[in-house]
Formats: C-alpha cells, sequence, structure tokens
C-alpha cells in the first residue's frame, strides 16, 4: 500500500503535502515524490528512499504553488528508484497522477498504449493511468479519468492533476481516499493522519467514486456518471491512533489485516480457475528443491517443503540459512534454492542465497519488501503484495508467504502438464473469508490470555502441515510476552518432553481435521493422563476433542495443504493478547529487530 495527499487552498502546498506524507510513512516509504501546478507548469520532485530525502531537496521551498499531489510508495511493480516513483506523466507531461494499488491488466494496456506511440519511461504499472488519461483527455479531467478508469482491471486510490485545470480529480476501487474539507481548502489523503492537524471533517470515497475538489467546493459523483451526496464526519482519534487504524499496536493492526493482505497476495494470480504467475524458470530442469529462511520464514519453508512434496512430487529440502552457509552444501545446476523473507534484507539468508547461486543453483525469492537487496540477487521470484509489515513479530508476512507458496506449487504443477481441480482453486479464494471469520475468535482468546499469561512454559504440538505452525506459535509467543515456549511435533512429546508435562503446563494442540486426527488425539490423551492443561485449536463442531481438552478454540475448516494459513491465526491473538496482558511493547520487543541485516 502507498500514502497519497492531496492540496488544493490558498496556503503554500508542498509543506503541506511532505508533512502529510510524513504522516502515511507507515503506508510505505520506498521512496516518494511531489507534483504542484504553478503558472500553468506541473513541477515535480522525486527522491529514492525514505520521505526525509524528499524534504531534503533545497528545491522544495521554491515551490509556491497553493495546489498539489504526493505520495509515498511500497512498490508493487518497479523497484524503488527515482524513475519509479510517483508521480507519474502523461507524454508530454500535462498530466500527473499519484497511485496506490496494483492494476492487474497493466502489461495488456502497456501495450496497446504503446501502440499508439506512448512511450512508458517507468517500470511500474501505475504509469499507464496517465497515459491513458492523455488518451482521452478533451479539455476535461473528470471525464477523460472516467474513461481511463473504465478500462483498468485491479485496485486504484488515485489522484490526477492536468496543468490546465485548478482542480484535482480523485477516485477509488479497493484503496482508500478520503477528502478533507477545510475553510476556503480542501484536502485529499490515503488515510486521516495526513491531514488531521488541517481539518477534523472528512468524507470517506466508496469504491467506485470519483470526486472533483477545487478550493472551495467538490463534487462526487459514481463512475457511471450518477451524483452522490455524502456525510461529512467529524474525527475524534489521534494521529497516532489512526496510524494503526484504532489498533492499539501495528502488530494486531496486521493480524487483522490478513484477509486484506492475502487477498493481494492472490491478486491478479487466478484466472478462469488457473494459477496465472510469472516466474522465470523451467520446473522440467529441475530435480531438488532447497528452501532456506531464518525465524517465522523458516517455518513457512518447512510448509512449503510439505506442499511442494505433495502438490508436485519434487523432492524439497529446508535449511535454516545461518546453517546452510557453512555446512559445505552439496548444491548442483538441477537445484532450485527458494529463499523466503519479508524484508529481503536478511544477512543470513542473503548469504545462503549467494552460496547457492556459487555453486550453479537456479534461485527463487518469495519476498514482501520489492527492490529488496534478496529480489536484486535472485533469478526470479514471487512477490507477497502484504504490504509494509512494521510489527516486530511477523504475521501478516508468515501467512502470505504460505500463500505464497502454494501459488508456487500448484503453478509448478500445472506447468507439469497436470490440471488443478475447482474446487482447490475455490478453496484458496476463499481463504481470505476464512481468515475473517477466524479472528472473530478474538474475545474468546482474550479471555484464555488471562488465564494463561503468568504461565513460565508453554509446548505448542502438531503434526503434519501443522507441526511448523506449534512452532511458530511458540515464536511468537516467545519473542513478544517472553514466555519460553517450544514448538514439537505431536508424537515426538513421547521422546522426552512429556517429562516437562504437569498441572502448570498449558499445551496447545493444533487438532483440526486431517489424516492424522485419530494420531493427534491419543497425543493428546498421553498429556491429559498427566494432568496437562490442553488448549485445542479444532474445526467447528468437533465433539471428540472437545471431551478431552481444557479449552478449545474453533476456527473455519479447510483443506488440510492450506490450514496453517487459517490455524496459525488463533496463535498470533494469543501471543499478542498475553504479551499486551503483560503491558509490554508488541511492537517493538526486547533484543529483538523488524531485519536481521546482522550475521
Ligand atoms: C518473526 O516474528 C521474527 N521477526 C523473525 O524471526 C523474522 O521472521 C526473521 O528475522 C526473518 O526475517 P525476514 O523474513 O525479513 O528474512
Ligand atoms: N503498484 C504501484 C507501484 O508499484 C503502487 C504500489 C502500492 O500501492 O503499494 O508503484
Amino acid at each position: 500500500m502507498c500514502g497519497i495527499i492531496g492540496y488544493i487552498g490558498q496556503r503554500k502546498t508542498a509543506p503541506i503535502l511532505i508533512n502529510g506524507l510524513a504522516k502515511l510513512e507507515y503506508r510505505g516509504y520506498d521512496s516518494a515524490g511531489i507534483c504542484v501546478l504553478e503558472d500553468q507548469e506541473l513541477k515535480t520532485i522525486k527522491k529514492k528512499g525514505m520521505i526525509a530525502e524528499l524534504a531534503k531537496d533545497k528545491n522544495i521551498n521554491n515551490l509556491s504553488a497553493v495546489l498539489g499531489i504526493a505520495h509515498t510508495r511500497w512498490a508493487t511493480h518497479g523497484e524503488p528508484n527515482e524513475r519509479n516513483a510517483h508521480p507519474h506523466f502523461d507524454c508530454d507531461g500535462n498530466i500527473a497522477i499519484v497511485h496506490n494499488g496494483i492494476i492487474e491488466n497493466h502489461q495488456a494496456l502497456k501495450k496497446l498504449l504503446e501502440k499508439h506511440g506512448h512511450k512508458i519511461k517507468s517500470d511500474t504499472d501505475s504509469e499507464i493511468i496517465a497515459h491513458l488519461i492523455e488518451k482521452f483527455y478533451k479539455d476535461d479531467l473528470e471525464e477523460a479519468v472516467i474513461q481511463a478508469l473504465n478500462l483498468i482491471e485491479g485496485a486504484f486510490g488515485l489522484a490526477a492533476l492536468h496543468k490546465n485545470e485548478n482542480r484535482i480529480v480523485v477516485a477509488r476501487r479497493g484503496s482508500p481516499l478520503i477528502i478533507g474539507v477545510g475553510d476556503g481548502e480542501m484536502f485529499v489523503a490515503s488515510d486521516i493522519p495526513a491531514i488531521l492537524e488541517y481539518t477534523k471533517r472528512v468524507i470517506y470515497l466508496n469504491d467506485d467514486e470519483l470526486a472533483v475538489i477545487e478550493k472551495d467546493k467538490y463534487q462526487i459523483k459514481k463512475l457511471t456518471g450518477e451524483n452522490v451526496d455524502k456525510e461529512i464526519h467529524e474525527i475524534k482519534w489521534t494521529v497516532d491512533q489512526i496510524a494503526k487504524q484504532g489498533y492499539k499496536y501495528f502488530m494486531l493492526k496486521e493480524i487483522f489485516e490478513q484477509p486484506e493482505a492475502l487477498l493481494n497476495t492472490l491478486r491478479g494470480r487466478i484466472k478462469e480457475n488457473q494459477i496465472k504467475i510469472s516466474v522465470d524458470l523451467d520446473i522440467t530442469k529441475i530435480k531438488r528443491i532447497i528452501i532456506v529462511a531464518c525465524g517465522t520464514s523458516w517455518h513457512s519453508a518447512l510448509i512449503g517443503k510439505y506442499l511442494l512434496e505433495l502438490i508436485t512430487g519434487i523432492k524439497t529440502e529446508v535449511d535454516y540459512a545461518s546453517e546452510f552457509r557453512y555446512r559445505q552444501p552439496i548444491v548442483d545446476s538441477d537445484d532450485l534454492m527458494i529463499v523466503i523473507s519479508q524484508s529481503g534484507e536478511t544477512a543470513d539468508t542473503l548469504a545462503a542465497l549467494k552460496e547457492a547461486k556459487k555453486k550453479g543453483a537456479k534461485t527463487l525469492g518469495i519476498v514482501n519488501a520489492v527492490g529488496s537487496t534478496i529480489t536484486r540477487e535472485v533469478d526470479t521470484g514471487i512477490y507477497l503484495h502484504a504490504g509494509p509489515e512494521i510489527g516486530v513479530a511477523s504475521t501478516k508476512a508468515f501467512t502470505s508467504q504460505v500463500l505464497a507458496l502454494i501459488i508456487f506449487a500448484l503453478n509448478t504443477k500445472q506447468n507439469q502438464g497436470e490440471k488443478i481441480d475447482k474446487e482447490i482453486i475455490r478453496e484458496l479464494a476463499n481463504i481470505p473469508d476464512k481468515i475473517s471469520q477466524a479472528l472473530k475468535q478474538d474475545k474468546k482468546i482474550i479471555k484464555l490470555a488471562d488465564k494463561f499469561k503468568d504461565a513460565k512454559n508453554f509446548l505448542y504440538l502438531g503434526r503434519g502441515f501443522n507441526f511448523p505452525v506449534a512452532l511458530e506459535g511458540a515464536l511468537k509467543l516467545k519473542e513478544i510476552s517472553y514466555i519460553h515456549a517450544e514448538g514439537y511435533p505431536a508424537a515426538e512429546i513421547k521422546h522426552g518432553p512429556i517429562a516437562l508435562i504437569d498441572k502448570n503446563m498449558p499445551v496447545v494442540f493444533i487438532a483440526t481435521k486431517s489424516n492424522l486426527s485419530q494420531k493427534i488425539i491419543s497425543n493428546m490423551q498421553e498429556v491429559k493422563s498427566r494432568n496437562g492443561i490442553i488448549i485445542a485449536l479444532v474445526n467447528k463442531g468437533d465433539k471428540d476433542i472437545k471431551k478431552i481438552a481444557d479449552h478449545v478454540i474453533e476456527v473455519p475448516e479447510t483443506l488440510d495443504e492450506f490450514s496453517p494459513i487459517i490455524n496459525v491465526i488463533p496463535l498470533q491473538l494469543l501471543a499478542y493478547h498475553i504479551a499486551d496482558l503483560k503491558n509490554l511493547n508488541v511492537d517493538k520487543p526486547r533484543n529483538l529487530a523488524k531485519s536481521v541485516t546482522v550475521e
């Protein structure tokens, strides 16, 4: 996601725009730009890096315009650099746009525009919007924007300027946009923090609505042309509350953002019951897959092993990146190394990647941060499109990684000449909604967290696809509540860990339906008979387990191979609420960094 702000009024717009961007940095911060309309000329400054880089530019203060738009980017298409930073322009520089979202049909539209002589200068999907508006422009920016957007498939929050028109035209579908109503001045932004210090009066645009904004008036209509009357809301929140959208911590916001994040991971990648991703890889030449990662990403890597061997039949190994790089690994040119990293900057993962490349392996990255170091090192990759993850404890990146691995495995199966059952594709599309259902257990989990917040140790047990989920649940608890927790394959406890079981040891069983359900019930009985306390994650209506467990959390049922995405949700919430009830800093746990760029 990106941050957009626009202003039209009597004050110098540049300081307002830069200040507003800074309040939107949590929405994206890999590059930023500003465009103002001064003496019928569009003047722009763009910079790679944080907003502070843009603010430092000495030309900013020379801009005396009272109308402008600005953007802080979280790239999805095209590396973060000055050329790809927004605003983007049409061929003649008469039209400027800033965009938040993903244009799914940008390649097809780009081909069409280039056939009509347009020169697309950037690698982004967004730039084609400016050229489409140019194509339809006949002295009416509003009309040209409507016609351009009718050709767009995908999500947009858009603001557009034309050098001959003293107004801002904005529109939204799938990405937020609000209008700020001032006295003799108007604002537009992706989110309230950008404009709250100037006005508390806002209008929320809905999907497929457009607004034409002038300094003392605005008009809102549907993209189909009908006028719309909108209520003006008085905002009561503080800026900090809104950046977290009312959540106490970014981690909780990101846990609840997962349905939207995974919708974006899926966006444009399922078409006519087929997986549609473009990875530059001939899978028929691959004899073995090696997945390396660290921490939470290593847990998704373990799930990746189970998925790839089950779905594609390709031998798959998993290594901690820090171990792989030093163990003199045997790697050949018919190996594929998959590196998984939210930040794309983890030193151990980057080093393992370079080691495999040196030995001739093909490489593929599953990364969230576009243009990060790892994405520039791999041969090909799949972006998560999960949006910035601010909380140190990874949540939406983990579930997006697992979803990306499922997409890659199914795409590989297609490339092996196999058809994917329609039901599997349908269930894949249902995942975001099932996450929303799992999130509804939050209140029940708060009660459990309160009951167990003083426990000194926890055990997390799972089998098959859910053994890595047990590891992830334990890591979440450890890293934000500082309670010692271990994850194990459930059957493994009889080989030692069962000695730990007593009435002070909460044991979390991931016991959703699978071909191993009966086995997991036996493991539960082993714990029960030693006075262990059982918290069981089950599918709705599972009566057998309810008779054994002390506490039950119900989650929606899905295919076993998809279940880690749903089953991890209650474990994220349990860890979060225990840490919060212990009054710990959930977003910034002691001793930890969001991206470990050192060995
Ligand atoms: C997970 O909650 C931690 N923040 C940490 O284990 C993290 O997953 C690990 O450092 C890997 O980071 P990466 O995905 O950015 O490479
Ligand atoms: N897809 C656009 C780009 O990559 C906007 C990114 C976003 O909204 O996060 O520049």
